[in-house]
């Protein structure tokens, strides 16, 4: 006699106890997710103050916006897509009744538009209080190249940001104590950056995402260190695993299974939270070079933190991007 007992060994109440038990397993899992979501709950008002947030019109950056928006502050959406920025601004003034809400075209793959947007930022905003990173772009399946001949994640991911950071960082001392925020992620795990193949256009197809992440970590940690002193605080952080557009071109059929794991993924709006956190909260207004998960500090691993590393990823992405003598050194 075994220890159990099976009241009615039919196959029909078999499947159906399996199915509660993965179902009970399912709902418990959701519920841990949901309690252990960072959130920031702080009602601080961001009146009077300039943010910058790149691809603000959807997924975690609109997300940011609309939260922003109700703050108070003063908000430019820096977009690619005017259509659905449009959409989300109209959105996000209605909720907000915020009417300061303005739309700048930026396309960080390209670094005409990057000049271009960052002129236009430079002489019409008198301050930038926040400038949140937040734009990414992810096609692990099909590789293309940028205007500039740039494999496209990391001129979008990285170098776009890395040459917008340089273009703004006058405006941004200007407007010191202000704050950088960079949304990175913890899949930077799952790779390490080739400081050899800096451009990998024709090498290492599963990796470009992984790696345009690890570089924004580097590049964090190196700007803090550059900015030491400065009053513009730098910290990165990752916003969860998110159910968002960023996973619009995984392809047939990975996208099936895709769309069930998705709906173990955070909201976008819990998604926005760490960044708020970074944006708004006194806790971090004197801290620096640090990264964030779930509203809290989080360690880096030891791989990603070596000094020689970013300067190396520093001075290459300089010559990558077409840094020149005219243009602001940080
Ligand atoms: N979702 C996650 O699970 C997850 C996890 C870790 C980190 N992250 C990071 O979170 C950030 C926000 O992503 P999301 O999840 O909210 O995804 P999303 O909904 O796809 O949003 C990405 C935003 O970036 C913009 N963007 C893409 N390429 C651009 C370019 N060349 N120039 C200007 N803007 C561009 C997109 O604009 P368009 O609408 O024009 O494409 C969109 O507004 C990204 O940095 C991502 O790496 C996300
Ligand atoms: C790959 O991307 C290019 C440029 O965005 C697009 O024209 C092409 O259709 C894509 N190919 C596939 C197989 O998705
Ligand atoms: C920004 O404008 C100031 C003058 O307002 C100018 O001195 C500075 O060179 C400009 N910076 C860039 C990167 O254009
Ligand atoms: C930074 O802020 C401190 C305290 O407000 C101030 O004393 C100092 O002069 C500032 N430094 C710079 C470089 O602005
Ligand atoms: C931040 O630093 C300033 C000056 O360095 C200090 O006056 C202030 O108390 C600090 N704030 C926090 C929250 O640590």
């Amino acid at each position: 006699m075994a220890w159990y007992e099976i009241p009615n060994t039919n196959a029909v109440s078999i499947y159906s106890a399996l199915l509660f038990g993965v179902l009970t397993v399912v709902f418990v899992f959701r519920l841990w997710l949901k309690a252990t979501c960072g959130k920031f709950e702080s009602k601080v008002r961001m009146d009077g103050k300039t943010v910058l947030i790149t691809g603000a019109n959807s997924g975690i950056g609109k997300e940011t916006a609309r939260d922003l928006a109700k703050r108070g502050a003063r908000i430019i959406m820096a977009c690619r897509t005017m259509e659905t920025a449009n959409k989300a601004r109209d959105q996000i003034i209605k909720e907000s009744g915020n009417e300061n809400i303005f739309i700048k075209k930026l396309d960080l793959s390209s670094q005409k538009s990057v000049r271009e947007f960052a002129d236009d930022i430079n002489k019409s905003e008198s301050k930038i209080d926040v400038l949140i990173h937040n734009a990414g772009y992810a096609n692990t399946f099909n590789k293309t190249k940028s205007v500039d001949g740039i494999e496209m994640t990391m001129a979008t991911n990285h170098y776009g940001p890395f040459l917008l950071t340089h273009l703004l960082i006058d405006l941004l001392k200007k407007s010191a104590p202000c704050r950088i925020v960079i949304v990175a992620s913890e899949c930077y795990r799952f790779c390490r950056l080739n400081l050899k193949n800096l451009n990998p256009i024709d090498t290492m197809p599963g990796y470009l995402y992984y790696v345009s992440k690890f570089a924004n970590v580097m590049f964090g940690l190196e700007l803090a260190r550059r900015l030491k002193g400065t009053n513009i605080t730098v910290n990165m952080l990752h916003p969860g695993m998110i159910d968002s557009g960023i996973w619009r071109n995984v392809p047939f059929p990975l996208n099936i299974p895709m769309a069930f794991i998705k709906g173990f993924f955070k909201t976008t709006e819990e998604g926005a939270q760490t960044s708020l956190f970074l944006a708004c909260s006194e806790d971090v207004k004197n801290i620096s070079g640090k990264y964030y998960l779930d509203c809290k500090e989080w360690d880096l691993q030891p791989y990603i933190i070596e000094e020689d590393k970013h300067k190396i990823l520093w001075e290459e992405s300089a010559k990558i991007v077409k840094l020149t003598e005219k243009d602001p050194k940080i």
